[in-house]
């Protein structure tokens, strides 16, 4: 799961999604494009938001997106586009800049919709952002743990 900060956005995707995963066989973690958080605990308003549908997102904390995460998971979801765009450059491969895709894009297909960056707004933002994660997480936990027949 990849924002700017990685102390927003992320990290409630991060532990939303870990929240619907059985964590033997799946593992779930966040980063951002930006450096400027780095070590950080997640925004307060996030962590309460979290709390709010009893998931602790408070030990989180926030790191820089690298190279070496192209290898380590199958799947890099970018919460906007700009995010979405700051990734794909750093691809080494075609097979890496394929595991790019956009979160929202679970939830309303080839529209590209963007998290919004609650970080500069209001408590509601924070409220907006999760329900919108919670939605694209269900979708992506259920393709993750009862993929179609082929
Ligand atoms: P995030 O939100 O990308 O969802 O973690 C932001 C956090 C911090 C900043 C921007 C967005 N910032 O400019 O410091």
């Amino acid at each position: 799961m990849v924002c700017l900060g990685n102390i927003c956005r992320s990290p409630l995707a991060e532990g939303i999604l870990s929240s619907k995963l059985n964590h033997e066989n799946f593992q779930v973690d966040s980063a951002g494009t930006g450096a400027w958080h780095v070590g950080k605990s997640p925004d307060k308003r996030s962590i309460a938001v979290a709390k709010k549908y009893g998931i602790d997102i408070s030990k989180q904390q926030a790191r820089q997106f690298k190279i070496d995460d192209f290898e380590n998971f199958d799947i890099i979801y970018a919460m906007d586009y700009s995010n979405y765009t700051d990734i794909i450059k750093l691809a080494p491969t075609v097979k890496a800049y394929a595991k790019v895709r956009m979160i929202l894009n679970e939830l309303f297909p080839d529209e590209n919709v963007e998290v919004p960056d609650p970080y500069y707004g209001f408590e509601d933002g924070f409220e907006k952002v999760f329900q919108l994660l919670d939605e694209s997480c269900t979708i992506i936990s259920q393709k993750l743990q009862f993929p179609p027949d082929l």
